[in-house]
Protein backbone atom coordinates (compact mmCIF):
# COMPACT_ATOMS: atom_id res chain seq x y z
CA UNK A 1 0.00 0.00 0.00
CA UNK A 2 1.06 3.43 -0.75
CA UNK A 3 1.82 5.67 1.43
CA UNK A 4 2.07 8.79 -0.83
CA UNK A 5 0.13 11.50 0.63
CA UNK A 6 -2.37 13.02 -2.00
CA UNK A 7 -4.13 15.50 -0.15
CA UNK A 8 -6.23 17.93 -2.06
CA UNK A 9 -5.42 20.09 -5.00
CA UNK A 10 -4.37 23.91 -4.66
CA UNK A 11 -5.54 23.96 -8.62
CA UNK A 12 -8.76 26.71 -9.02
CA UNK A 13 -9.52 24.63 -12.12
CA UNK A 14 -11.84 21.61 -10.81
CA UNK A 15 -10.85 19.79 -14.19
CA UNK A 16 -7.49 20.43 -14.33
CA UNK A 17 -7.05 19.11 -10.50
CA UNK A 18 -9.37 15.77 -10.72
CA UNK A 19 -7.14 15.20 -13.89
CA UNK A 20 -4.46 15.39 -11.92
CA UNK A 21 -5.73 13.29 -9.40
CA UNK A 22 -6.83 10.50 -11.27
CA UNK A 23 -3.66 10.42 -13.51
CA UNK A 24 -1.14 10.20 -10.06
CA UNK A 25 -3.70 7.26 -8.70
CA UNK A 26 -3.01 5.33 -12.34
CA UNK A 27 0.36 6.28 -11.91
CA UNK A 28 0.51 4.58 -8.30
CA UNK A 29 -1.26 1.35 -9.43
CA UNK A 30 1.20 1.18 -12.65
CA UNK A 31 4.36 1.84 -9.96
CA UNK A 32 2.50 -1.02 -7.69
CA UNK A 33 1.80 -3.96 -9.99
CA UNK A 34 5.01 -3.32 -12.02
CA UNK A 35 7.03 -3.54 -9.03
CA UNK A 36 5.94 -6.73 -7.98
CA UNK A 37 8.45 -9.69 -8.86
CA UNK A 38 7.39 -13.52 -8.97
CA UNK A 39 10.18 -13.45 -6.74
CA UNK A 40 8.70 -12.10 -3.38
CA UNK A 41 12.08 -10.99 -1.35
CA UNK A 42 12.78 -8.75 -4.18
CA UNK A 43 9.51 -6.95 -4.86
CA UNK A 44 9.42 -6.49 -0.43
CA UNK A 45 12.94 -4.60 -1.21
CA UNK A 46 11.75 -2.90 -4.34
CA UNK A 47 8.61 -1.56 -2.98
CA UNK A 48 10.31 -0.58 0.36
CA UNK A 49 11.05 2.82 -0.91
CA UNK A 50 8.90 3.05 -4.04
CA UNK A 51 5.84 2.99 -1.49
CA UNK A 52 7.50 4.64 1.67
CA UNK A 53 6.18 8.00 0.55
CA UNK A 54 7.94 10.32 -2.28
CA UNK A 55 6.70 13.88 -3.62
CA UNK A 56 6.22 12.38 -7.38
CA UNK A 57 7.21 15.72 -8.29
CA UNK A 58 8.47 14.22 -12.13
CA UNK A 59 5.13 12.42 -12.31
CA UNK A 60 3.40 15.80 -11.58
CA UNK A 61 5.52 17.60 -14.75
CA UNK A 62 4.76 14.68 -16.77
CA UNK A 63 0.73 15.86 -16.55
CA UNK A 64 1.12 19.07 -16.33
CA UNK A 65 3.19 19.19 -19.41
CA UNK A 66 0.96 16.69 -20.67
CA UNK A 67 -1.58 18.89 -20.93
CA UNK A 68 -0.49 21.14 -23.32
CA UNK A 69 -1.02 18.42 -26.46
CA UNK A 70 -3.93 16.24 -26.22
CA UNK A 71 -3.45 14.49 -22.54
CA UNK A 72 -4.04 10.59 -22.36
CA UNK A 73 -3.98 9.69 -19.05
CA UNK A 74 -2.92 6.19 -19.52
CA UNK A 75 0.05 7.19 -21.64
CA UNK A 76 1.26 9.88 -19.51
CA UNK A 77 0.71 7.48 -16.45
CA UNK A 78 2.99 5.06 -18.03
CA UNK A 79 5.44 7.90 -18.68
CA UNK A 80 5.31 8.94 -15.30
CA UNK A 81 5.52 5.72 -13.70
CA UNK A 82 8.57 4.91 -16.19
CA UNK A 83 10.41 7.92 -14.86
CA UNK A 84 9.31 7.19 -11.15
CA UNK A 85 10.78 4.05 -11.25
CA UNK A 86 14.29 5.25 -13.17
CA UNK A 87 14.06 7.86 -10.38
CA UNK A 88 13.73 5.50 -7.53
CA UNK A 89 15.99 2.91 -9.11
CA UNK A 90 18.22 5.92 -9.20
CA UNK A 91 17.90 6.63 -5.06
CA UNK A 92 18.38 3.36 -4.52
CA UNK A 93 22.16 2.87 -6.22
CA UNK A 94 22.65 6.76 -4.32
CA UNK A 95 22.02 5.44 -1.14
CA UNK A 96 24.56 2.97 -1.58
CA UNK A 97 27.35 5.58 -3.13
CA UNK A 98 26.58 7.97 -0.17
CA UNK A 99 25.97 5.47 2.31
CA UNK A 100 22.55 7.35 3.09
CA UNK A 101 20.30 5.58 6.36
CA UNK A 102 17.25 7.51 5.88
CA UNK A 103 15.58 8.26 2.71
CA UNK A 104 11.59 9.05 2.63
CA UNK A 105 11.89 9.27 6.19
CA UNK A 106 12.36 5.72 6.22
CA UNK A 107 15.67 3.69 6.65
CA UNK A 108 17.43 3.13 3.11
CA UNK A 109 17.10 0.09 1.32
CA UNK A 110 20.78 -0.14 1.90
CA UNK A 111 20.63 0.27 5.41
CA UNK A 112 17.90 -1.98 5.94
CA UNK A 113 18.78 -5.04 3.24
CA UNK A 114 22.45 -4.02 2.73
CA UNK A 115 24.20 -2.91 -0.16
CA UNK A 116 24.12 -6.14 -2.72
CA UNK A 117 19.95 -6.12 -2.16
CA UNK A 118 19.54 -2.25 -2.78
CA UNK A 119 21.49 -2.47 -6.13
CA UNK A 120 20.21 -5.34 -7.28
CA UNK A 121 16.71 -4.13 -6.31
CA UNK A 122 17.74 -0.65 -8.29
CA UNK A 123 18.74 -2.81 -11.04
CA UNK A 124 15.42 -4.49 -11.54
CA UNK A 125 13.11 -1.13 -10.91
CA UNK A 126 15.46 -0.03 -14.04
CA UNK A 127 14.22 -3.38 -15.84
CA UNK A 128 10.36 -2.18 -14.70
CA UNK A 129 10.87 1.27 -16.39
CA UNK A 130 12.03 -0.26 -19.46
CA UNK A 131 9.55 -2.84 -19.86
CA UNK A 132 6.84 0.39 -19.48
CA UNK A 133 8.92 2.80 -21.68
CA UNK A 134 8.91 -0.55 -24.52
CA UNK A 135 4.66 -0.28 -24.40
CA UNK A 136 5.30 3.76 -25.16
CA UNK A 137 7.69 3.26 -28.35
CA UNK A 138 11.16 4.00 -29.62
CA UNK A 139 11.15 7.06 -29.14
CA UNK A 140 10.35 7.30 -25.45
CA UNK A 141 13.09 4.45 -25.10
CA UNK A 142 15.80 6.07 -26.34
CA UNK A 143 14.44 9.38 -24.19
CA UNK A 144 14.73 7.66 -21.71
CA UNK A 145 18.11 6.01 -21.88
CA UNK A 146 19.92 8.90 -23.05
CA UNK A 147 18.97 10.64 -19.69
CA UNK A 148 20.18 7.83 -17.63
CA UNK A 149 23.70 7.86 -19.30
CA UNK A 150 23.33 11.66 -18.61
CA UNK A 151 22.40 11.11 -14.94
CA UNK A 152 24.93 8.62 -14.74
CA UNK A 153 27.65 10.67 -15.97
CA UNK A 154 26.39 13.75 -13.45
CA UNK A 155 26.99 10.83 -10.54
CA UNK A 156 30.41 10.21 -11.97
CA UNK A 157 31.21 13.48 -12.33
CA UNK A 158 30.11 14.63 -8.86
CA UNK A 159 32.01 11.63 -7.42
CA UNK A 160 35.50 12.25 -9.32
CA UNK A 161 35.39 16.05 -7.93
CA UNK A 162 35.86 19.00 -9.71
CA UNK A 163 39.88 18.58 -10.36
CA UNK A 164 41.39 21.87 -11.40
CA UNK A 165 38.14 22.87 -13.32
CA UNK A 166 35.71 25.82 -11.41
CA UNK A 167 34.52 24.20 -8.40
CA UNK A 168 31.01 25.99 -8.68
CA UNK A 169 30.76 25.51 -12.61
CA UNK A 170 31.73 22.06 -11.81
CA UNK A 171 29.25 22.00 -9.28
CA UNK A 172 26.34 23.48 -12.20
CA UNK A 173 27.52 21.00 -14.73
CA UNK A 174 27.05 17.99 -12.01
CA UNK A 175 23.33 19.32 -11.15
CA UNK A 176 22.50 19.68 -14.98
CA UNK A 177 22.86 15.79 -15.68
CA UNK A 178 22.33 14.46 -12.02
CA UNK A 179 19.02 16.25 -11.70
CA UNK A 180 18.32 18.49 -14.27
CA UNK A 181 18.23 15.78 -17.20
CA UNK A 182 15.11 13.34 -16.00
CA UNK A 183 13.57 16.43 -14.87
CA UNK A 184 13.61 17.56 -18.27
CA UNK A 185 12.70 14.47 -19.78
CA UNK A 186 9.73 14.46 -17.35
CA UNK A 187 8.27 17.20 -19.35
CA UNK A 188 9.52 16.92 -22.77
CA UNK A 189 8.16 13.27 -22.87
CA UNK A 190 4.78 14.29 -21.02
CA UNK A 191 4.53 16.84 -24.15
CA UNK A 192 5.63 14.69 -26.76
CA UNK A 193 3.35 11.40 -25.78
CA UNK A 194 0.11 14.42 -25.95
CA UNK A 195 1.34 15.32 -29.28
CA UNK A 196 2.12 18.86 -27.99
CA UNK A 197 3.36 21.35 -30.48
CA UNK A 198 7.23 22.26 -31.33
CA UNK A 199 7.05 25.70 -29.62
CA UNK A 200 5.19 24.04 -26.67
CA UNK A 201 7.57 21.18 -26.12
CA UNK A 202 10.71 23.37 -26.12
CA UNK A 203 9.01 25.85 -23.61
CA UNK A 204 8.03 23.02 -20.99
CA UNK A 205 11.73 21.12 -21.65
CA UNK A 206 13.42 24.74 -20.87
CA UNK A 207 11.35 25.39 -18.10
CA UNK A 208 11.97 22.09 -16.21
CA UNK A 209 15.75 22.04 -17.17
CA UNK A 210 15.85 25.53 -15.05
CA UNK A 211 13.13 24.02 -12.63
CA UNK A 212 15.27 20.79 -12.25
CA UNK A 213 18.41 22.92 -11.19
CA UNK A 214 16.60 25.20 -9.02
CA UNK A 215 15.50 21.99 -7.71
CA UNK A 216 18.59 20.31 -6.64
CA UNK A 217 20.11 23.90 -5.60
CA UNK A 218 17.54 23.98 -2.99
CA UNK A 219 17.63 20.49 -2.02
CA UNK A 220 21.18 21.08 -1.22
CA UNK A 221 20.80 23.81 0.72
CA UNK A 222 17.72 22.04 2.77
CA UNK A 223 20.92 19.69 3.33
CA UNK A 224 22.39 21.92 5.82
CA UNK A 225 19.37 23.85 6.67
CA UNK A 226 16.16 21.59 6.40
CA UNK A 227 14.63 19.69 9.00
CA UNK A 228 15.43 16.30 9.16
CA UNK A 229 11.62 15.18 10.28
CA UNK A 230 10.27 17.23 6.94
CA UNK A 231 12.42 16.08 4.61
CA UNK A 232 12.99 12.65 5.81
CA UNK A 233 16.50 12.67 5.59
CA UNK A 234 19.69 13.76 8.02
CA UNK A 235 20.65 17.32 7.62
CA UNK A 236 24.41 17.50 7.18
CA UNK A 237 24.78 14.34 5.13
CA UNK A 238 26.53 15.98 2.72
CA UNK A 239 29.23 17.98 4.73
CA UNK A 240 29.85 14.30 6.28
CA UNK A 241 30.27 12.89 2.71
CA UNK A 242 32.88 15.78 1.70
CA UNK A 243 30.33 16.83 -1.10
CA UNK A 244 30.82 20.67 -1.33
CA UNK A 245 27.51 21.93 -2.52
CA UNK A 246 26.23 25.50 -3.89
CA UNK A 247 26.86 27.18 -0.17
CA UNK A 248 29.48 25.26 0.92
CA UNK A 249 31.39 26.45 -2.62
CA UNK A 250 30.15 30.04 -2.32
CA UNK A 251 31.06 30.46 1.40
CA UNK A 252 34.81 28.42 0.22
CA UNK A 253 35.51 31.43 -1.92
CA UNK A 254 35.14 33.93 0.73
CA UNK A 255 37.02 32.13 3.38
CA UNK A 256 39.96 34.32 3.70
CA UNK A 257 41.30 32.64 7.18
CA UNK A 258 40.75 28.89 5.75
CA UNK A 259 38.47 28.37 8.85
CA UNK A 260 36.00 27.16 6.69
CA UNK A 261 38.05 24.86 4.68
CA UNK A 262 39.21 23.49 8.45
CA UNK A 263 35.82 22.69 10.01
CA UNK A 264 35.00 20.90 6.32
CA UNK A 265 38.04 18.65 6.78
CA UNK A 266 37.14 17.95 10.74
CA UNK A 267 33.43 17.36 10.02
CA UNK A 268 33.82 14.37 8.29
CA UNK A 269 35.24 12.43 11.01
CA UNK A 270 33.04 14.41 13.67
CA UNK A 271 29.31 14.94 12.59
CA UNK A 272 29.18 17.11 15.73
CA UNK A 273 30.77 19.99 14.16
CA UNK A 274 27.88 20.00 11.53
CA UNK A 275 26.31 22.73 13.18
CA UNK A 276 29.11 24.78 13.41
CA UNK A 277 29.96 24.40 10.01
CA UNK A 278 26.69 25.24 9.06
CA UNK A 279 26.63 28.46 10.92
CA UNK A 280 30.44 29.40 9.31
CA UNK A 281 28.82 28.72 6.09
CA UNK A 282 25.87 31.24 6.55
CA UNK A 283 28.16 33.78 8.50
CA UNK A 284 30.65 33.58 4.87
CA UNK A 285 27.24 34.84 3.02
CA UNK A 286 27.12 30.83 1.19
CA UNK A 287 23.24 30.97 1.63
CA UNK A 288 22.95 33.74 0.20
CA UNK A 289 24.96 33.60 -2.98
CA UNK A 290 23.13 30.21 -3.36
CA UNK A 291 20.18 31.78 -2.71
CA UNK A 292 20.79 34.72 -5.74
CA UNK A 293 21.43 31.42 -8.44
CA UNK A 294 18.21 29.83 -7.10
CA UNK A 295 16.18 33.22 -7.94
CA UNK A 296 17.75 33.07 -11.21
CA UNK A 297 17.34 30.33 -12.53
CA UNK A 298 13.70 29.96 -11.27
CA UNK A 299 13.31 33.80 -13.82
CA UNK A 300 14.66 31.64 -16.56
CA UNK A 301 11.77 28.86 -15.51
CA UNK A 302 9.31 31.65 -15.84
CA UNK A 303 10.75 33.26 -19.15
CA UNK A 304 10.40 29.64 -20.85
CA UNK A 305 6.55 29.42 -19.72
CA UNK A 306 5.66 33.00 -22.19
CA UNK A 307 5.39 30.67 -25.09
CA UNK A 308 2.52 28.37 -23.37
CA UNK A 309 -0.76 29.15 -23.80
CA UNK A 310 -2.54 30.77 -21.14
CA UNK A 311 -4.61 28.74 -19.08
CA UNK A 312 -4.75 26.64 -15.67
CA UNK A 313 -1.60 24.23 -16.62
CA UNK A 314 0.44 26.90 -16.96
CA UNK A 315 -0.75 28.61 -13.50
CA UNK A 316 0.29 25.68 -12.06
CA UNK A 317 3.44 25.93 -13.40
CA UNK A 318 3.95 29.08 -12.42
CA UNK A 319 3.34 28.37 -8.89
CA UNK A 320 5.36 25.29 -9.02
CA UNK A 321 8.26 27.69 -10.09
CA UNK A 322 7.16 30.23 -7.46
CA UNK A 323 6.87 27.72 -4.56
CA UNK A 324 10.87 27.30 -5.05
CA UNK A 325 11.45 30.96 -4.82
CA UNK A 326 9.24 31.12 -1.57
CA UNK A 327 10.72 31.06 1.93
CA UNK A 328 8.92 28.50 2.89
CA UNK A 329 10.83 25.97 1.02
CA UNK A 330 13.65 26.45 2.58
CA UNK A 331 12.22 25.40 5.72
CA UNK A 332 9.20 22.74 4.37
CA UNK A 333 10.95 20.45 1.73
CA UNK A 334 7.39 18.47 1.61
CA UNK A 335 7.21 19.11 -1.50
CA UNK A 336 7.05 21.09 -5.03
CA UNK A 337 4.24 18.16 -5.70
CA UNK A 338 1.98 18.85 -2.87
CA UNK A 339 2.08 22.62 -3.92
CA UNK A 340 0.34 21.68 -6.90
CA UNK A 341 -1.40 19.21 -5.87
CA UNK A 342 -2.14 17.75 -2.29
CA UNK A 343 -3.64 14.74 -3.07
CA UNK A 344 -4.85 12.53 -0.93
CA UNK A 345 -4.23 8.63 -2.07
CA UNK A 346 -6.31 6.23 -0.29
CA UNK A 347 -5.76 2.99 -1.13
C1 LIG B 1 15.75 13.39 -4.44
O1 LIG B 1 14.70 13.68 -5.31
C2 LIG B 1 17.03 13.42 -5.19
C3 LIG B 1 17.22 14.72 -5.86
C4 LIG B 1 17.35 14.79 -7.14
C5 LIG B 1 17.26 15.94 -5.07
P1 LIG B 1 13.27 14.07 -4.74
O2 LIG B 1 13.42 15.18 -3.75
O3 LIG B 1 12.34 14.29 -5.87
O4 LIG B 1 12.91 12.76 -3.94
P2 LIG B 1 11.51 12.11 -3.57
O5 LIG B 1 11.06 11.40 -4.81
O6 LIG B 1 10.56 13.17 -3.16
O7 LIG B 1 11.83 11.17 -2.46
C1 LIG C 1 20.76 12.50 -5.92
O1 LIG C 1 21.64 13.45 -5.57
C2 LIG C 1 20.63 12.57 -7.41
C3 LIG C 1 20.31 11.28 -7.99
C4 LIG C 1 19.80 10.28 -7.34
C5 LIG C 1 20.58 11.12 -9.38
P1 LIG C 1 21.96 13.64 -4.01
O2 LIG C 1 22.82 12.53 -3.52
O3 LIG C 1 22.47 15.01 -3.88
O4 LIG C 1 20.51 13.60 -3.42
P2 LIG C 1 20.01 13.16 -1.99
O5 LIG C 1 20.37 14.26 -1.06
O6 LIG C 1 20.69 11.86 -1.67
O7 LIG C 1 18.52 13.03 -2.15
MG1 LIG D 1 22.50 11.14 -2.01
MG1 LIG E 1 24.53 11.56 -4.33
Amino acid sequence: MSKVNVPELAISDENLRDYLSQGIKRTEEFLEIESASPFNPLTEISQHLLLAGGKRIRPVLVFLAGQFGKPDIDRLAKVAAAIEFIHVATLYHDDVMDEAQIRRGVESANAKFGNTNAILAGDFLFSRASAIAAELGPHVVTALSDTLSVLCEGQIREARGAGNSDPIKHYLEVLKQKTGSLIETSASLGAYVSGADDVSSLALSNYAKNIGLAFQISDDILDLKGDSSKSGKMIGKDLVEGIHTLPVLSALSMDKDSSLKDLLQSVRKNPELIDSTIKKVSDLGGFDVAGIHLESLIDQAMTSLDLLKPGSAKDALVQFAEWLRSEEHTSELQSLAYLVCRLLLEK
